[in-house]
């Protein structure tokens, strides 16, 4: 396994010289190679013409495919761009065609917008969502989730990283429970993408959901879904353009065959282009050696926090990844969130809409406050950023 060359990975980030960046769960910091092509292919726009740089640039927009391809240890004909991962999964989502009657199973941690879509397509349809409960570690219980799969169930779909704790759920292993039973399986990798290794095959799931600008450290505004090659031309995308489909005379239309009926044709070109060369970037360092550092890191913090009067942590799993979270016995989330930005921190604050199941099932309705570290970080931050924190 390769060692991460820190101190080369903060000259390439130029926003370390300015901030001590713990909201990669939020958005990264981009790197600035990354930032350099974006820069680049926007001048081309402004200078010859938008068109005409998608022409001149088309490689570099083809390559997005076989990058995030790799990513994924899938095929470049099973990713479609979308511009954010909530966008990548709705496209999956609601091509499902749900009727009365018909199962969901999802997880306590969920993503809110995916509830939102659960609950939608629920009183649309008649289809019921069935919430597989925690286990002792507060992950999806394996057991249980195996136990309500009969033939109602149409479809499992979770979190792996959910937005609001370090929990990872075991994706894996719910992934061979979905292949065992012949279920469908969508997964929402947003949070663990550029964050863990993800190989869809271990992974076991149809459709995943990524967004460029978390732990990829791409631009906002990008994402994609991969679709497994025998699940596209059996999901019909819940919109459809000129890109997507093609008008054959006034009354008919058919609809491309490939993954990329799941697009837009007007789309963040730039945007595009350079969340290839951001997830080359990960590839380049090794997904394997930015986990390793990302959770140690994270482990260090939690136990400096753990340390810390007044400070209770709050992130369930087995397994804990980048993302800490955390409540103050007498300071709200807010508050240590301005007075800490005040001083040079970045983070963020889980409101508890992120996981509503999850937060209301804890009590957290007051929310968390969420610190999210990545592979650029050191210990010298993480140690300041807990003298700061004691001396509030
Ligand atoms: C688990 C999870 N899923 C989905 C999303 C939504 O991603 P996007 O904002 O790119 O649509 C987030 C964002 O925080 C998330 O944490």
């Amino acid at each position: 396994m390769t060692e991460i060359d820190v101190a080369r990975l903060r000259a390439e980030t130029r926003g370390c010289e300015n901030v001590v960046h713990l909201n990669n769960a939020g958005a990264s910091l981009p790197p600035a190679p990354i930032a350099d092509h974006l820069y680049a292919y926007l001048r081309d726009e402004e200078m010859k013409g938008g068109y005409e740089t998608a022409d001149l640039r088309h490689d570099e927009l083809e390559h997005f495919y076989v990058a995030a391809a790799r990513l994924l240890n899938a095929s470049p004909e099973e990713i479609a761009f979308v511009e954010n991962a909530t966008r990548a999964w709705d496209m999956a989502f609601y091509a499902f065609p749900f009727k009365s009657g018909d199962r969901i199973l999802t997880t306590v941690a969920e993503y809110g917008s995916n509830l939102i879509a659960y609950l939608q397509q629920a009183r649309k349809t008649g289809a019921e969502l069935v919430v597989v409960p925690n286990d002792e570690h507060g992950q999806i219980d394996l057991e249980q989730l195996e136990a309500l799969i009969d033939e109602r169930v149409k479809l499992i779909s979770i979190s792996h990283i959910p937005t609001g704790g370090g929990l990872v759920n075991p994706a894996a292993a719910v992934g061979r429970i979905a292949r065992k039973h012949g279920v469908p399986y969508l997964l929402d990798a947003c949070q663990s993408a550029g964050q863990m290794r993800l190989d869809v095959e271990e992974l076991g799931c149809d459709m995943l959901s990524v967004t460029g600008r978390k732990y990829l450290r791409g631009p906002r505004g990008t994402g994609f879904l991969y679709v497994r090659k025998n699940w596209i031309e059996k999901l019909e995308p819940p919109f459809l353009d000129q890109h997507a489909a093609e008008l054959i005379d006034s009354e008919t239309f058919i609809i491309r065959r490939d993954v990329r009926r799941f697009e837009n044709w007007e789309r963040f070109f730039a945007g595009q282009a350079a969340l290839g060369t951001a997830i080359d970037y990960a590839m380049d360092i090794g997904l394997e050696a930015i986990q390793d550092r990302v959770f140690s890191l994270a482990a260090t913090l939690r136990a400096g926090l753990a340390d810390t009067p007044g400070i209770r942590v709050a992130d369930e799993g087995l397994v804990k990844c980048g993302l800490v979270t955390f409540q103050h016995d007498r300071l709200e989330c807010e508050e240590i969130k301005a007075a800490m930005s005040q001083k040079g921190f970045n983070m963020s604050v889980s409101n508890g809409s992120g996981t509503k199941l999850s937060f209301m099932a804890r009590g957290l309705e007051a929310g968390l406050v969420r610190t999210s570290v990545h592979y650029f970080n050191t210990d010298d931050e993480l140690e300041r950023f807990l003298g700061v924190l004691r001396s509030l």
